[in-house]
C-alpha cells in the first residue's frame, strides 16, 4: 500500500516542565521522536514531521539519524491544534497515517493493522477505566458515530470509556475536502484533527475504529509518563533478548538501551547497565557493571567493572573495580582495581591489582601498548606513551617511564630500610 506518514510533534509539552522540547526527551537511549520516525520509515517512503516549538533544535537532532524526512513548520499562530498541524503537509500518497511524536512505544507491526481496512478513516481507540484527558469516541457496531473532546463533551459523553488514542489513517480525499473547512469554534480555540472525523461522518463516509493496546499507544505528557514508558520499553528490549537465548538475572534491575546487541550464550546479572552502541557476544556481565559503546566477546566483566566507550574486549576477564576506556584487550586478565585507558594489551598478559595507565599529562592523552605474555605486578604505573614488548615482567610497585624490550624485567623501588626496636621507642 502506498502510504504517507505525518508525525505530529509541534506541541509545546508544557506538562513536561522542561526547557528541552518534549519529543527530545530520551527513552532507553534515544529521543522519543526517534522511535516514531524509525517505525514510520519501515512502512513509508514519505514521512513528514510537523514542528513548531524549538523546531530547529528538534530537526537538527533528528538529522543525526535520518536524512530523508520532510520537516514541516506548523503555522501555529494562525492554525493551532492537531488539525492545524497537518494543514501544511503535502502528502504524496493516497493513504495518510497520522502519528504522534510523543508515543515512543508504537511499533510498525501494530500500525499495519490500520492498513487492513477499506474505510475513509480508520481511527485508533482504547477502552480505559479512567478516560480522563482523552477525546471520547462513540461506536456503534463497527463504525465510529461520534467523537468529542473532553473539554467539549456533555455529561453523558464524558461517561464513555472508549477514547481516541490519537493515531489515524485518512484517505487523501478527506484532507482535500475537509481540511479547509475546519474551524476553531471550540473550548480550546484550536483546529482539531478530530473534527475531520465529525465532518466525514455527517457526509455518510465510513469511519472504522481500531482497538489498539493501551500500553503501546501510551502518550508521554509528563516526566511520570516518561518513566512509565521507559519501564515498558525496557521490558520489551529484554524480553526480545530472552527469546534469543540471553539470560537476565533479575531483569527488572537491568538497564539495556535500544542500540545494544547481545548474541550467543550471554548472561547479564542484576544491576548491569548496557549503554549506547554496545555489543555483547558469548559473554558474562556480572553484577553492577556498566558497559558503554564497546564490544565484549567471549569475556567476563565485573562484578562492578566499568567499560567506557570504544573498547574491545576479546577472550578477556576484568574483575571488580577495573575501568577500561578506549582500549583493546585480547586474551587479558585484569582481576582487580585498575585503570586501563588508551591501551592495547595482547594475549596472555596479566595485569596486577592497582595497575594504572597514566594516559593524561594534563594536556594530551597518550597510548600504552603491552605485548604478549607480559606480567605486570601490582601497583604499577605505566606512564604513557609507553611500549612494553612481549615476555616482560614488571615488578610490583614499579613506575614505568620508558619502553621495555622483550624478555626484560623492569623494576623501580626505593630500597627497603628496617629499623629494629623502633615501635617501642616511638610509642613509649
Ligand atoms: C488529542 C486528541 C484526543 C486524543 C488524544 C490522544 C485532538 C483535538 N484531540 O488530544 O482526542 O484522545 O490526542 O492522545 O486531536 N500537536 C501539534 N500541533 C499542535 C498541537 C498538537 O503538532 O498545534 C501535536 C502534539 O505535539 C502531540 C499531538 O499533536 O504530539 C497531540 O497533541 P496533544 O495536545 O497532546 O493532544 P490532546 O489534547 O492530548
Ligand atoms: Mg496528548
Amino acid at each position: 500500500m502506498k502510504l504517507s506518514i505525518i508525525i505530529l510533534a509541534a506541541g509545546k509539552g508544557t506538562r513536561m516542565k522542561s526547557k528541552l522540547p518534549k519529543v527530545l526527551h530520551k527513552i532507553s537511549g534515544y529521543e522519543m521522536l526517534y522511535y516514531s520516525i524509525k517505525e514510520a520509515k519501515k512502512l513509508s517512503d514519505d514521512v513528514s514531521v510537523v514542528l513548531y516549538h524549538q523546531a530547529k533544535l528538534v530537526e537538527n537532532e533528528m538529522q543525526k539519524y535520518f536524512d530523508d524526512i520532510n520537516f514541516v513548520l506548523q503555522d501555529h499562530a494562525n492554525y493551532p491544534g492537531t488539525g492545524g498541524a497537518v494543514m501544511g503537509v503535502s502528502a504524496k500518497h493516497e493513504n495518510i497515517l497520522v502519528l504522534n511524536g510523543d508515543m515512543p512505544l508504537v511499533e510498525s507491526s501494530e500500525l499495519e493493522g490500520f492498513l487492513k481496512f477499506n474505510s475513509d478513516i480508520v481511527m485508533s481507540v482504547i477502552k480505559l477505566n479512567n478516560p480522563d484527558g482523552y477525546g471520547r469516541v462513540i461506536i456503534d457496531g463497527d463504525e465510529v458515530v461520534k467523537i468529542v473532546e473532553q473539554k467539549d463533551a456533555n455529561e453523558d459523553e464524558l461517561k464513555t470509556k472508549t477514547v481516541n488514542a490519537g493515531v489515524y489513517l485518512f484517505k487523501s480525499h478527506i484532507f482535500k475536502n475537509y481540511l479547509t473547512k475546519l474551524s476553531n469554534d471550540n473550548a480550546q480555540k484550536e483546529y482539531y484533527i478530530t473534527d475531520l472525523v465529525e465532518m466525514a461522518k455527517k457526509d455518510g463516509l465510513k469511519i472504522s475504529p481500531l482497538f489498539v493496546k493501551e500500553e503501546n499507544f501510551k502518550g508521554v505528557n509528563s516526566k511520570k509518563d516518561l518513566s512509565e514508558s521507559e519501564v515498558l520499553m525496557q521490558k520489551r528490549i529484554k524480553e526480545n533478548f530472552m527469546r534469543e537465548g540471553v539470560i537476565f538475572r533479575l531483569p527488572e534491575t537491568i538497564y539495556v538501551e535500544s542500540g545494544v546487541k547481545i548474541e550467543g550464550e550471554s548472561m547479564i546479572e542484576n544491576g548491569v547497565s548496557l549503554l549506547g552502541d554496545t555489543k555483547i557476544i558469548n559473554s558474562h556481565i556480572k553484577t553492577n557493571s556498566v558497559v558503554e559503546d564497546s564490544e565484549i566477546i567471549n569475556s567476563s566483566i565485573g562484578p562492578m567493572a566499568r567499560v567506557r566507550p570504544n573498547s574491545e574486549l576479546v577472550d578477556t576477564h576484568i574483575g571488580n573495580f577495573v575501568e577500561v576506556k578506549k582500549s583493546i584487550l585480547k586474551g587479558v586478565k585484569a582481576g582487580h582495581l585498575s585503570y586501563l585507558g588508551d591501551s592495547d594489551i595482547d594475549e596472555g598478559s596479566n595485569i596486577g591489582a592497582g595497575t594504572i595507565t597514566c594516559n593524561y599529562d594534563g594536556k594530551k592523552k597518550y597510548k600504552t601498548k603491552i605485548g604478549k605474555n607480559v606480567f605486570i605486578g601490582s601497583d604499577t604505573q605505566l606512564v604513557a606513551p609507553v611500549v612494553i614488548e612481549d615476555d616482560v615482567i614488571i615488578a610490583a610497585g614499579t613506575t614505568v617511564i620508558q619502553d621495555v624490550k622483550s624478555g626484560s624485567l623492569a623494576i623501580s623501588r626505593t630500597p627497603l630500610k628496617i629499623v629494629e626496636g623502633f615501635f617501642k621507642k616511638f610509642f613509649s
